[in-house]
């Protein structure tokens, strides 16, 4: 999953194209590399971040057409040679590819028996070299491009120039996003609005088999089958600022800390006080056929698989629905049983990821009714889905979930009602809800003040070679959210739990250098979560417990007390201090924050 970026009108492309590729960094940043078209291809890429390759982009770049790319490599590791654009023997076509191709060795062999001569070892250099060979026929560059894509196997976002056509991009999509965006006189084309918002807030989205022709005065779609496609541009809600780090030393940090304002808005408009319902105008649904619903199921991956193991409780709790969520890509590939009586809900933030757009897709090859819980407007998955709601927490930059995770598990909440009140859910139930939705934000204020307390305890415990994570029930997601912030920003190993799992095995690991992160709510399980405690304690592990109370010093090392909320809601508020450990953990040691190892944001292939 890497960033790319295309550019034609009268500015020079360099310029925008390596500050369009630094705001897409988060999807990828091994390596990075830009090509302008100016009496031939000048090109410049290197193994680094884009920083680095901004360094070595002269300032005589000019030319005002161009492409660029952030890579997250997948084939051949990250090296100045591996690194995109890739031209064609003959150096006439550059091409910026994000997503695979799966059958880029059989093309390779092909290819070079035709002479073709190989630089890098990436799949994505088959198809510098066959629209190569095409492109002298063709009548454009669109047609050789199509001829090539033709023969490629896998996702696909591309952007391809051609030397001797000086004004035009041609870019395609399949399974990988691409955006254009619509200027005075000047078109940009992205995996992601960020790269753009700078310039313009109209912009198009692809689908896939689309492909695009970018001149500085206009566009045209396509087809796979070339008939030309009408495209109705969409106003971007979200300006550059949003993409900024707003003073915070991390976009993280700020993620966290927006939370109070994020949740208010995922939650504006959406709350009905006079019959303590939940109003979600983009669910396609009337009260018989939300009624005739008999089960729900939720798919997502990583984060938003773990949001969607507490909305999964919440409309259990609420509408008295059987509900599970699954991971996206193993619901996918076990071949479900689709039911006509089943509501599937699909949960994502960039609403790009491959492996739950893929099940989206094929629930609907299976007639499945299908729900999307996202974040990014006019994405792939949104688009996919029958119906969904939107979380409007603004851009998320950081590729730790945070701010997202917390408003999807509100907007499953503000679900559960919905889908309790057409049922048995009380009116005084619905206003308990609802009161408790609506006193949310300002708790997570109280939260965030004991930021200072959750500091030192994540330089307290940082240095933990492991840590393990544990819950009951509601505090069960809580706990795997938990784990799963350490571990993809501060690189602790750390394990999540039921707590009642424990003494069926993991108890084995506890000792004075595994440290347990303990859920315990004020809610019907606190005496069996102390009962752990004691267990735990009793084999020299230490304890932070995460409550609504202080524990006895017996039983807890340290204790975070959140306020409390209708228990229904209380994991909601819960995730918040394990977001700020996590943060703290990983700036107590030294970890790029912001950009981990290994991971991107938005992971678009398989
Ligand atoms: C979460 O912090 C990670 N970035 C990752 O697990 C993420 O939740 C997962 O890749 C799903 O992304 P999505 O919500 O954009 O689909």
């Amino acid at each position: 999953m890497c960033g790319i970026v295309a550019y034609v009108g009268p500015k020079d492309a360099a310029p925008i194209l390596l500050e369009g590729l630094q705001r897409l960094e988060y999807r990828g940043y091994d390596s990075a590399g830009v090509v302008v078209s100016n009496k031939g291809l000048k090109m410049r890429k290197v193994k680094g971040r884009v920083a680095d390759l901004a360094a070595v982009v002269p300032a005589r770049f000019k030319g005002g057409l161009g492409i660029g790319h952030t890579r997250w490599a997948t084939h051949g590791a990250p090296s100045d040679v591996n690194a995109h654009p890739h031209l064609s023997t003959d150096e006439r076509i550059a091409v910026v590819h994000n997503g695979i191709i799966e059958n880029a060795d059989e093309l390779r062999a092909k290819l070079e028996a035709d002479g073709a001569v190989f630089l890098s070892e990436t799949d994505t250099e088959v198809l510098s070299h066959l629209i190569a060979r095409t492109v002298v026929e063709a009548d454009s560059l669109e047609e050789a491009v199509r001829a090539a894509l033709k023969r490629i196997v896998g996702t696909y976002g591309i952007a391809v120039i051609d030397a001797q056509r000086p004004g035009e991009v041609v870019v395609a999509r399949n399974g990988s996003p691409i955006v254009l965006g619509i200027g005075e006189k000047e078109m940009f084309a992205a995996s992601d609005v960020a790269a753009l918002v700078r310039y313009t807030r109209q912009v198009v989205h692809l689908e896939d088999g689309e492909l695009a022709v970018l001149k500085a005065d206009g566009f045209s779609t396509f087809a796979g089958d070339a008939r030309p496609t009408a495209k109705e541009p969409l106003t971007v809600d979200w300006d550059a600022g949003h993409y900024d780090t707003g003073g915070y030393e991390h976009y993280l940090l700020k993620e966290i800390s927006e939370q109070p304002e994020t949740v208010a808005r995922t939650l504006r408009g959406r709350l009905d006080d006079r019959f303590h319902i939940a109003h979600l105008g983009g669910l396609n649904m009337d009260a018989r056929e939300t009624r005739s619903f008999r089960r729900v199921k939720i798919i997502g991956c990583g984060s938003a698989y773990y949001s969607g193991q507490i909305g999964a409780q919440l409309i259990e709790e609420l509408a008295r629905i059987p509900a599970d969520a699954e991971p996206a890509s193993e619901f996918r590939y076990r071949s479900p049983v689709v039911e006509p009586d089943t509501l599937y809900v699909a949960i994502s933030q960039s609403g790009e990821t491959y492996d739950t757009l893929a099940a989206v897709q094929e629930l609907k090859r299976k007639g499945g009714r299908v729900l999307g819980i996202v974040n990014t407007v006019g994405s792939a998955i949104a688009r996919e889905c029958d119906g969904g709601v939107y979380l409007h927490a603004g851009p998320e930059v950081s590729v730790a979930s945070t701010k997202a995770f917390t408003s999807t598990a509100v907007a499953f909440a503000l679900l559960a009602l919905h889908l309790g009140r057409v049922r048995d859910l009380s009116p005084a139930d619905g206003r308990r809800i609802c009161e408790g939705l609506r006193r949310l934000p300002g708790q997570i204020k109280e939260i965030l003040a004991l930021e200072p307390q959750i500091e030192e305890l994540a330089r307290k415990y940082a240095d933990s070679p492991s840590m393990m994570f544990v819950g009951r029930v509601r505090g069960y997601p809580v706990a795997r959210e938990g784990a799963q912030k350490l571990k993809e920003i501060s690189y602790v190993h750390a394990e999540a739990y039921p707590a009642s799992e424990l003494k069926h095995g993991p108890l084995a690991l506890i000792g004075p250098e595994m440290p347990t992160v303990a859920i315990v709510p004020d809610d019907e399980l606190l005496d069996k979560n102390l009962t752990t405690l004691g267990e735990i304690r009793a084999r020299g592990g230490r304890v932070l417990m995460v409550g609504h109370r202080t524990a006895d010093p017996k039983l807890a090392d340290d204790c975070v007390v959140v306020p409390r909320n209708e228990t229904e809601l209380d994991p909601i508020l819960l995730s918040i201090p394990l977001q700020l450990l996590a943060y703290h953990a990983a700036v107590a040691l030294g970890r790029d924050v912001d950009k981990p190892r290994n991971l991107a944001k938005s992971v678009t292939v398989e």
